[in-house]
């Protein structure tokens, strides 16, 4: 099996500890280490460096060298655009052996649990040995989220494996809360397993115009400029013949911003007073007392400071846009 980690998404949403330049996969939420790097470990856990490749943007070059020493340069691939995570998908399984099961996992979510997270990938191998298929890892959801995909389950397989129905992205509000309460449906993880053939035949039949450019250019900087800009969701999980679930037995979250680090219980600062507030999240370099203002989010670091209602969190992007 290879492994393939996501490492070319932008973020703001964690102002002012990521920058354009610093996204969400070069933090340290919550250990000394780096998001890409925890991810990179978790893999390396069960597969040979070798067997591991990273997809990022040529500018996040240099950053993902110095984060991953041990990994040969050979198995990191640069994208010259940024067209999302379908053209980076179909580039990466593009570059490795015929045969091969690949595993694709997005280089910035919290997953503490090694041991169990392999158990469910191995899970995952064993369908794509038995059955032609992608293979997605489906969490128990517990919000009406919008943010994510949504897997609806069909048939048992075997334990803890089930044929996904329909896989539906990022829902609006009302259908997010039909899902949720209809018990049929599981949050998108972001991880897909899938033997390479299978995998290209699928992009052939739902989305020939992302494969295309790959096998018709020699240049990889000839393809990128054509591509289009589609999520591997919606290019391919939104149509594709077979999917089938692991129902992840692991903690998981895609922190998404500061609210749900928070959540989690980890990533905020001492020594810090609270007096008549609650539900502060606070993360500075100095002392911080919070005094009779709740629900907020207090944050400082070298680039700025943020003070933010947990409610109106969303709208950092547009507060960073007239910071100029
Ligand atoms: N190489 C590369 N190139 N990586 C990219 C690119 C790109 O152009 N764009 C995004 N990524 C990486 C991000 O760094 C992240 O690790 C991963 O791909 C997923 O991209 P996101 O932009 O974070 O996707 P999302 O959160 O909106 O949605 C996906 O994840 C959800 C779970 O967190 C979907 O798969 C949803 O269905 C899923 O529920
Ligand atoms: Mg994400």
């Amino acid at each position: 099996m290879k492994a393939v980690i996501l490492a070319g998404g932008t973020g703001e949403r964690f102002w002012p500890l990521s920058t354009v330049d610093t996204p969400k996969q070069f933090l340290k939420l919550f250990s000394q280490k780096t998001l890409l790097r925890e991810t990179f470990e978790r893999l390396s856990y069960k597969l040979p460096v070798e067997d591991i490749l990273v997809v990022t943007n040529e500018r996040y070059a240099e950053r993902t060298y110095e984060e991953l020493p041990e990994l040969p340069l050979s198995n990191i691939l640069l994208e010259p655009a940024r067209k999302n995570t379908a053209a980076a998908c179909v580039y990466a399984t593009l570059k490795i052996e015929d045969g091969e099961n690949v595993l694709v996992v997005p280089a910035d979510h919290y997953i503490p649990e090694a041991e169990k997270f392999w158990e469910c990938v191995e899970l995952g191998q064993s369908v794509l040995d038995k059955f032609d298929g992608i293979v997605t890892f489906g969490i128990v959801p517990t919000r009406p989220e919008t943010g994510y995909g949504y897997i609806e389950v069909g048939e048992f397989v075997t334990d803890g494996v089930y044929v996904a129905k329909k896989f539906h992205e990022k829902p609006t509000y009302d259908v997010a809360l039909d899902y949720l309460e209809s018990g049929n449906f599981f949050w998108n993880s972001g991880m897909f397993m899938w033997k390479k053939e299978y995998f290209l035949s699928q992009m052939k039949k739902h989305a020939p115009d992302v494969l295309h450019p790959f096998l018709e250019c020699e240049d990889v900087r000839d393809a990128f400029s054509i591509v289009p800009s589609i999520s591997i969701d919606y290019a391919l999980m939104e149509k594709a013949d077979k999917i089938f679930m692991v129902k992840a037995n692991f903690i998981w979250s895609d922190v998404g911003n500061w609210k749900s680090l928070q959540e989690i219980g980890i990533g905020s600062t001492e020594p810090s007073v609270l007096l008549e507030a609650e539900n502060v999240f606070v993360r500075t370099t100095k002392p911080t007392i919070v005094l009779g203002v709740s629900d907020i989010i207090v944050v400082e670091t070298e680039n700025g400071i943020l003070i933010a209602d947990r409610k109106d969190l969303e709208k950092i992007r547009e507060a960073l846009k007239r910071l100029g």
